[in-house]
Order: structure tokens, then C-alpha cells, then sequence
């Protein structure tokens, strides 16, 4: 396994492995077993032929709250000797110097699917996620890319993005990854005072719980409203959504026969937990 630390470095290593499939995993590092299963997906889909690169970098620019980023934990030795077990062939682990200019000034703006969810609650969000998502695509040139399932609005802005802008690069959704209690893996984990890991297990089980009152034909607005009400009688929960919305538009679902998406945001303390379902009627 190669680690590039310059945009010089990437280009140079990444020459070589040109012209067969590269599949490109962004991360912000704190590495486990979700983004592991992430870089297992992208290096069956290489092949043997082809290469894994796997980006680990801390994106100041998508982070809305100062707190959140001064916070997130940073594992960088771990996370290339996990990268180096899943078959990574190219670890790009950038500076904040290195991706951005001081100077810079161009942003991405997305006009429709991040005004909801997670948009709503965290202003400027996903626009630095398409900024640094976009540079990655750029500098790296990827013919796939593999975003997780548990950050569902992120892969469809993302997948919308390569669509709008002619991004000739193949996007995969992985499926969410939980740890035997069902609480979906997450590097925001860690920071959960001990009271609040026992109890946020119950995010699925009131997914589960609502997926089969959904299948029954109970009307979202009484789904959504249980969730947040049985989430928020945990002590120290503090729901910033439960919200059923279509799972391509993010918006209102209006027709039944659709994929649904009931999706979460809940702080437990002060640790935000996101996590998701997909639903359907028939
Ligand atoms: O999902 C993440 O970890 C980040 O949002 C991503 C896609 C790596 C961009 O910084």
C-alpha cells in the first residue's frame, strides 16, 4: 500500500493504475468496521485488475459546528493499517493546506435535496461535502466511488451531483453497518457518555417498530411523531428530526407505491446520531 500526502504525490502514484477500474472511498478517518466494509466493497469491485484508493481528510470546510470539528476523532495510524487489511492500494491523506487555497472562492451549491433533513439543521453542510467530494473526484479521477447507506441524503446529493454536472464517474450506495445491538457504526460513537451508548440502540428498534406500522398503512405523520416521542422519553435525547420522505426526491412522499425513507437525526447529550430505513408498502 502506497500513502500520497501531496496532490504531486497522489498523481504520481496514481499514473501507474491508470486505464483499468479505480474505485475511490472518501472517509474523514476514525476508521471501523463500517468504513472497513466500505473498502471491502470497493476492492471486489476493482478487482484484481484494478486499484482501491481510499481517502482519509478531515473536510473543515463541511463541518457547521466548531465544537463537532475540534472534537471528531482523529486515528491516522489506525486508519492506515486498516486501509492495509481491506486492500486499499493508495491512502491520500491530505492536509487542510494541501485541498484548499486561502483564497478560495468558488462553493457548490445544491438547491433542492439538501434544503431538508440534515440540510435544514446543519446550513453549509453538504455544499462543503460536494466542494471536497467534487476536488476528490477531480484530483484522483475515479471511474466508481462508494459512499455508505447510513449518510443516505449525502449519497443522493452526491449521485445527483456526478448527474448535473456530467461527472463520468459510476456512484455505489453500501448498506449500513451496526454493531450486534443494532446502533449503527458511526465515529460520532465513541464520544456517547456510557448511559447513552446502552440506550441509543433503540434508534433501530424504533425504525423496525415503524417500518411495520408503515407496511400497515398507518400515516406517516403518526409514525414520525411515536418515534420521536418514544426517543425522546430517553433522558437527555433531543430529536432534530424523524422524518418519512421519499427515498429518491427527500421530499414529501406522495405516492405510496415509491421507496420510502424514514430517516433520524437525535442528539444524545451532545453527540448527534443519524440513522435511516428503507420502507416500502407492497
Ligand atoms: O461521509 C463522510 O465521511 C464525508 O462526508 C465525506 C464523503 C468523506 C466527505 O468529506
Amino acid at each position: 500500500m502506497q500513502t500520497a500526502y501531496t496532490k504531486e504525490e497522489l498523481r504520481s502514484t496514481l499514473a501507474p493504475l491508470r486505464g483499468r477500474r479505480l474505485v475511490l472511498v472518501p472517509t474523514m478517518g476514525a476508521l471501523h468496521e463500517g468504513h472497513a466494509s466500505l473498502l471491502r466493497q470497493a476492492r471486489e469491485l476493482a478487482g484484481e485488475e484494478g486499484s482501491v484508493v481510499a481517502s482519509v481528510f478531515l473536510n473543515p470546510v463541511q463541518f457547521d459546528n466548531a465544537g463537532d470539528l475540534a472534537t471528531y476523532p482523529k486515528t491516522p495510524a489506525q486508519d492506515l493499517e486498516l486501509c492495509d487489511a481491506c486492500g486499499v492500494d493508495v491512502v491520500f491523506m491530505p492536509s487542510p493546506d494541501t485541498m484548499y487555497c486561502n483564497d478560495r472562492s468558488i462553493s457548490m451549491e445544491e438547491t433542492h435535496l439538501s434544503t431538508v433533513l440534515c440540510g435544514a439543521s446543519r446550513p453549509g453542510h453538504f455544499a462543503g461535502v460536494c466542494l471536497v467530494v467534487c476536488k476528490l473526484f477531480n484530483l484522483v479521477q475515479p471511474t466508481d466511488a462508494v459512499f455508505g447507506k447510513k449518510d443516505y441524503q449525502q449519497l443522493a446529493i452526491l449521485r445527483r451531483m456526478v448527474r448535473d454536472l456530467d461527472i463520468p464517474i459510476q456512484i455505489h450506495g453500501a448498506e449500513i453497518v451496526r454493531g450486534a445491538d443494532g446502533l449503527a457504526l458511526s465515529s460520532r460513537n465513541v464520544r456517547l457518555t456510557p448511559e447513552h451508548r446502552a440506550a441509543a440502540p433503540s434508534i433501530r428498534r424504533l425504525l423496525l417498530a415503524a417500518g411495520e406500522s408503515y407496511a400497515a398503512g398507518l400515516p406517516a405523520g403518526d409514525i414520525c411523531a411515536s418515534v420521536k416521542r418514544e426517543l425522546e422519553l430517553i433522558p437527555g435525547v433531543r430529536c432534530d428530526y424523524v422524518e418519512l420522505v421519499d427515498a429518491e426526491t427527500l421530499h414529501e412522499s406522495t405516492n405510496p407505491h415509491r421507496l420510502a425513507l424514514l430517516a433520524v437525526a437525535a442528539w444524545f447529550g451532545d453527540v448527534r446520531l443519524i440513522d435511516n430505513i428503507e420502507l416500502s408498502r407492497s
